[in-house]
């Protein structure tokens, strides 16, 4: 079991390293640059498009639109005050700890924060209109990112007032497959812009008929997909899929938030299924692990830490990290903790992530840095709540907190995405994993 351990861990510590290369290689136009004066056509607009207009663009997310430089000129100071702190684009992983590869990471480099830093202390200059790149085009948001869905899971409509509280609750309806089936692809989407706006947070689930009406536990039925503002796609990895038992219906946990004026809530779930018969070779898991072990306890004024523990009986490949909290979360961390039997304890802190409840980001590892564990491994869950006035989120600094469903009460788990392999699979994927690393370390030579 030693060897394995030691093995896992220079796994992840040349994950590291190749992705300080691959961050060294982008950083050659930026020093290139630095003689001639910073402008927005030149230098930064192809920073904002690649980071930025995915939701800084009419009919988004975001407050205001940095497609052109009309657009983004009023907003040149914040807009490097917000990159600087790391805070835009929403991408929170600790880049000083664990694995840095990840599928879609919208975040700067280092020279990239200071080419828009010089930008703006240079007078936020336009630069030579030739330069500008043309604008990037996006399919429309209400389109399926994944493909024509075989079937669609449609809730029922809600309408949300215009002011009010926050609302939560369960919408329940049919899932329209005749036979047991495997989900290949899945999205939550909102039918409408209006209701783009007004659905914070959604989670989909598979229950069984019987079960409904019995005061459905939060973790009630089979997780199938989740939806919240700003929350990114996640990536299922080839020929995986998600087991959907005929007979079983689907519900949604929902959390609503008014907008000033009254939106219908329309919230829909695509599915792109394997053919009927077909059993895909790994069946892919997303659940909710390793809950604090005693109920959070969150001081008035205070930093709370508390600590969850999930074993994984099987060999696994880990897919997604994905913490959850709501207004006081901090931070969190992904610990694994070997299995070893009379040697020393081998731990390896996989990642660190800070929190905004604003942003519920989903981490999905590089093909190449997905962990590979052993069976027996243990998910350790650090978490960190903020209840002191430091916290802008923290609304009463001066009361208690504990668990609950509702946005002023706390949650600590974190969602893991992951794959349970054989033995043999698991001896496989990591002697392939070595062979990889051993090629990247012999090509840096
Ligand atoms: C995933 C969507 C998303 C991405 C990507 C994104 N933003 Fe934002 N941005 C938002 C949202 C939503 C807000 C408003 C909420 C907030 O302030 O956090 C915002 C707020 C801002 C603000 C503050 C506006 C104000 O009212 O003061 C600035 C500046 C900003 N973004 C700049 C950027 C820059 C620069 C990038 C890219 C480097 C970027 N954003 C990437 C969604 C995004």
């Amino acid at each position: 079991m030693k060897t394995t351990a030691t093995t896992l861990a220079s796994v992840a510590s040349t994950a590291t390293v190749m992705a300080m290369a691959i961050a060294m290689v982008s950083a050659l136009p930026a020093t290139a640059v630095a003689a001639s004066p910073v402008t927005f056509t030149k230098d930064v607009a192809p920073i904002l498009q690649r980071s930025c207009v995915t939701c800084h663009r009419p009919g988004e997310i975001a407050p205001m639109s940095l497609m052109t430089y009309e657009d983004a000129r009023p907003w040149a100071r914040a807009i490097s005050l917000r990159a600087a702190k790391r805070e835009m684009p929403p991408w929170h992983v600790d880049k000083t700890i664990g694995i840095q590869t990840f599928k879609n990471d919208p975040s700067l480099s280092d020279e990239e924060i200071a080419t828009i830093g010089k930008w703006v202390e240079g007078g936020a200059p336009k630069g030579n209109p030739a330069d500008m790149p043309p604008p990037r085009t996006f399919p429309d948001a209400r389109t399926w990112q994944i493909g024509t869905p075989d079937i669609v899971i449609k809730y029922p409509k809600y309408t949300v007032p215009a002011a009010g509280p926050d609302l939560f609750g369960e919408l329940i309806t049919e899932i329209p497959i005749q036979e047991d089936r495997y989900i290949k692809a899945i999205q939550t989407r909102s039918a409408t812009a209006k209701s783009h706006r007004v659905v914070h947070h959604a989670l989909s689930y598979a229950i069984d008929p019987a079960s409904e009406g019995e005061g459905m536990a939060a973790d009630g039925g089979q997780f199938l997909v989740e939806y919240a503002s700003g929350k990114n796609a996640e990536v299922y990895p080839e020929g995986s899929g998600v087991f959907l038992k005929a007979g079983q219906r689907a519900r949604l946990g929902y959390h609503f938030h008014p907008i000033g004026e009254e939106a219908v809530a329309e919230v829909e779930v695509g599915v792109v299924l394997y053919p009927k018969g077909f059993v895909p070779k790994f069946t892919r898991w997303s659940r909710q692990l390793a809950q604090p072990t005693t109920p959070l306890d969150i001081p008035a004024g205070t930093v709370a830490r508390s600590d969850g523990y999930t074993v994984l009986h099987k060999p696994a490949r880990i897919i997604a990290f994905q913490p959850h909290m709501h207004n006081l979360g901090k931070r969190q961390c992904l610990e694994l903790i070997y299995p070893t039997s009379g040697t020393r304890m081998s731990t390896e802190i996989i990642n660190c992530a800070n929190f905004n409840n604003y942003w519920h980001l989903t981490y999905n590892y590089a093909d190449d840095a997905q962990p590979l564990v052993p069976a027996g491994t243990i998910l350790h869950n650090i978490t960190w709540h903020d209840n002191s006035p430091a916290n802008r989120r923290a609304l009463d600094p001066k009361n208690w907190v504990g668990d609950g469903q509702r946005t002023i009460d706390e949650m600590g788990f974190f969602w893991i995405g992951w794959i349970e392999l054989t033995e043999e699979e698991y001896k496989q994927q990591l002697a392939e994993r070595k062979t990889l690393q051993e090629k990247a370390q012999a090509a840096e030579r």
